[in-house]
């Protein structure tokens, strides 16, 4: 079974916290935007550029559910991964825990703001992105497990609270 599985919106640190409490348990790490890249070929930017924002939901949920029975490592999902309702469902009835790494709106919008590769910084304006990050909040809160705010913390304080 997987240890973690990371959510939260875009820029919370996912991977980065993903990656350094992997290492440091010799675990495999894997995050859901490489997985559907590695699969398709193709970045999550193009797939929502050419194929739109829906069938990139669609590869996204047939990852999650192959994910869910990987032996072990740990996972960090895309910012979007609660926009599909079927997605809220396996993340609340898998046993593996949920840990909803919460960043304020202020501290993402801050990290992502140069930010070329992320597409949904490409379309919505930092009005539409806010309403995206609150529509979200609830979401995620009803999908976690555990929520861990991370404004001021290291990923290695981030992975140390795990463990506690
Ligand atoms: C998205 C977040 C991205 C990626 C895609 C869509 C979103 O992942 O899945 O660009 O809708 O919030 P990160 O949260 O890792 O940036």
């Amino acid at each position: 079974m997987l240890s973690a599985i990371l959510i939260g919106f875009m820029g919370a640190g996912k991977t980065t916290v993903g990656k350094t409490w992997a290492a440091a348990e010799g675990l495999p790490f894997y995050d859901t935007d490489d997985l559907i890249q590695s699969h398709t070929q193709q970045t999550p930017g193009e797939i929502f550029a050419e194929q739109g924002e829906q069938t990139f939901r669609a590869i996204e949920h047939q990852t999650l559910k192959e994910m869910l029975a990987v032996s072990k490592g740990v996972l960090a999902t895309g910012g979007g991964i609660v926009e599909n309702e079927a997605n809220l469902t396996l993340l609340q009835t898998t046993e593996i825990p949920v840990i909803y790494l919460n960043a304020k709106f202020g501290t993402v919008a801050e990290r992502l703001m140069d930010d070329q590769t992320r597409p949904l910084l490409q379309t919505q304006s930092f009005t539409d992105l806010a309403q995206t990050y609150q529509r979200r909040k609830p979401k995620y809160e009803q999908s976690a497990d555990r929520e861990i705010v991370v404004d001021t913390l290291s990923p290695e304080a981030v992975v140390a609270l795990l463990h506690a």
